[in-house]
């Protein structure tokens, strides 16, 4: 059973459709990056699995409970990171954390535990006795991951945490997340940068005005979208030789020789990731030293996972 499911769900604000049968399965342990742009229906889609909006049609459930009619039994299993955190005037950062937990029903000896630990987590002890609104966003970010920590839920559902922060804080975030998910539980994150989930989840799912366009793991992403990588080689010698021998590899779409008079001429590739083609890369190097080849240089651009996702997304780029 996935530990989250939505079957058929939509939700109609007055005349806007928001999210239109949309079906998800989320597997426990599972990293789902939620992408999607502005007005997608991600925060509606992360609201109702919080139990906080009823949808209009369809279903959802968490752990096998049905939003909608287990909600308390479903809330302490959850975790909600909202898109914006409320403003708390005058209180420290512990106090915070505190007044969340007793609200969780956690006292005395084990509220100063939980506490601490996730202050620790969260890298914010030496921020304890600090004003909440004293803290920069980035730290304003990881005190409400601390806060949905509180009460250990078993679904972290998080609602664009980067959004807002500086590339070293974006870091921050995704360690942090990394050190979730490996403690087990099962996140949901949306974003609408492509790129910076890649890392962190296992699976995405691609939302476009309330219809799910795409569902599937990251390599996936990249081989339905025909978005090629590109590689770099410079060989010592024998260039059309080694353009020749890597045109068989599989997955290889295309190989161009650029030759440079000064030095030694380049070869460009573009690699289309499909299931049988998911070592190629890997495996370019080898085919050449085995065929006698010398390599004197051999790149491997980023992917261009934003490209990826405008081409998968219908509508904005043909
Ligand atoms: N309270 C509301 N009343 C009316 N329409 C709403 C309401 N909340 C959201 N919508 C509409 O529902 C659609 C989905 O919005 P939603 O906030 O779920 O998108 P999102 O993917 O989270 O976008 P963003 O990336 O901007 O956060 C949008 O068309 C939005 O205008
Ligand atoms: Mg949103």
């Amino acid at each position: 059973m996935p530990m989250i499911e939505t079957i058929n769900l939509c939700k109609e604000y007055a005349d806007v459709v928001a999210l239109n049968n949309l079906n998800l399965k989320i597997e426990q342990g599972d990293c789902f990056g939620f992408i999607g742009p502005n007005g997608a229906g991600k925060t509606t889609t992360i609201k109702i699995l919080a139990t906080l909006l009823k949808p209009t049609r369809g279903q959802a459930s968490i752990d096998g409970l049905t939003i909608g009619y287990q909600n308390r039994q479903i809330r302490p299993r959850i975790g909600y990171v909202p898109d914006f955190m409320g403003a708390y005037e005058d209180m420290v950062v512990a106090e915070y954390l505190e007044f969340f937990a007793a609200a969780y029903d956690i006292h005395g000896q084990a509220r100063k535990r939980v506490v601490a630990d996730v202050l620790d987590l969260t890298d914010l002890s030496y921020k304890s006795t600090a004003e909440v609104n004293s803290l920069s966003r980035g730290m304003q970010q990881r005190l409400s991951v601390a806060r949905v920590l509180l009460h250990d839920p078993k679904v972290l559902l998080m609602d664009e945490p980067a959004s807002g922060l500086d590339p070293r804080a974006r870091i921050e975030m995704r360690e942090l997340l990394k050190e979730l998910r490996r403690m087990g539980k099962t996140i949901v994150i949306s974003s609408h940068i492509l790129s910076e989930l890649a890392e962190l989840c296992n699976v995405v799912g691609i939302i476009e005005r309330g219809e799910l366009v795409f569902n599937g793991t990251v390599r996936e992403v990249l081989s339905r979208s025909g978005v090629g990588h590109r590689v770099t080689i410079i060989v010592a010698d024998r260039i059309e030789d080694a353009a020749d021998l890597l045109r068989q590899a599989p997955g290889v779409t295309q190989v161009a020789v650029e030759p440079n008079p000064r030095e030694h001429s380049t070869l460009q590739i573009v690699v289309t990731i499909s299931d049988d083609a998911v070592h190629t890369i890997p495996d370019l190097p080898n085919r050449l030293v085995n065929a006698g080849f010398r390599i004197a240089r051999f790149t491997e651009e980023e992917v261009n996972l934003e490209t990826a996702f405008m081409r998968l997304t219908k509508g904005l780029v043909q």
